[in-house]
């Protein structure tokens, strides 16, 4: 199984569950996400959800390059595309908060998938970047615009660019992440959290879950377009090419521009 549903009283768990791959998303890893995500916007019981990854090492580690490295500009189009509407776009809309427990390195689209919930708390060992450009690539889902909105601009461009990855203590710095614990104590904290969100009405909740994403909505849903448009475009590059065939070849890329 490729994401594991865990339900007790009010608070459901989703567990990203390919920890040989470091929670790598690949489609088939994205639609199990979904379904689960499905079961849980449908069920008048659960009130909060955590997301969190398979293992000690990693919350997902990216999309799934081995997948990603053979697609055309259409396909890579139509990826993002999917992506955006099965997980990220799905989890931000969720009517009931989701708390994205990041417990260890989030990456690509690990980072995209925490910035899509709706509350972030790392555990001390988490790792945090979108190092696209160093496989020839741009965010695709929803990285550009989420990381923007919470960090800023200038931050924003600065990690995009560099492919830098930040520490859990510079997360929290930085304002990615709204706390940071001991690896040990991560579930604790985020049940904490859930079982006081629990507590709340769920109707005024759902009604402020979307009166500040409205706040969002309209920028967010042109420039979301456009990162598609752009993150297919870097499928017709060499540069791309010369990223992902390194990575699997675990060698550093030479990229000629
Ligand atoms: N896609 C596919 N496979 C991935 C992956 C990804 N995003 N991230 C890790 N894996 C795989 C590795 O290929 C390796 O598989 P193998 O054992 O079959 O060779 C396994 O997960 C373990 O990863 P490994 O690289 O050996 O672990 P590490 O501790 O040396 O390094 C990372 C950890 C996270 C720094 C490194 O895996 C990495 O850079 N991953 C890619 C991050 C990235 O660029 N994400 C954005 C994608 S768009």
């Amino acid at each position: 199984m490729q994401s594991i549903l865990h339900k007790d009283g009010h608070v459901a768990t989703l567990t990203v569950n390919r920890p040989d791959k470091l929670n790598a998303l690949n489609a088939e890893t994205i639609q199990s996400l979904h379904n689960n995500l499905q079961d849980v916007r449908n069920d008048k019981r659960i009130r909060a959800l955590i997301v969190t990854g398979s293992g000690s090492k990693a919350f997902v580690a990216g999309a799934d390059i081995a997948e990603l490295a053979s697609l055309s500009v259409n396909e890579g189009q139509e990826l993002a595309r999917k992506g955006q509407e099965l997980l990220f776009n799905y989890v931000e809309n969720m009517p009931k908060p989701v708390i994205a427990a990041v417990n260890g390195f989030a990456l690509g689209g690990g980072l995209e998938l925490a910035m899509s919930c709706h509350i972030r708390i790392a555990s001390d060992n988490a790792k945090m970047g979108l190092p696209e450009v160093s496989l020839g690539l741009i965010p695709g889902y929803g990285g550009t615009q989420r990381l923007a909105q919470l960090i800023g601009k200038g931050k924003a461009l600065e990690l995009i660019t560099t492919a830098g990855m930040l520490t859990a203590e510079e997360a929290l710095h930085w304002g990615l992440v709204n706390r940071v614990v001991p690896q040990a104590e991560l579930a604790n904290e985020a049940n904490t959290i859930a079982a006081n969100i629990a507590k709340q009405s769920p109707t005024a909740i759902q009604h402020a879950l979307e009166s500040v994403q409205a706040g969002f909505e309209v920028g967010q849903t042109d420039a979301l377009k456009e990162e598609i448009a752009h993150f297919g475009q870097c499928f017709g590059n060499e540069d791309f090419k010369e990223g992902t065939t390194a990575f699997l070849e675990k060698r550093k890329p030479d990229f000629k521009g």
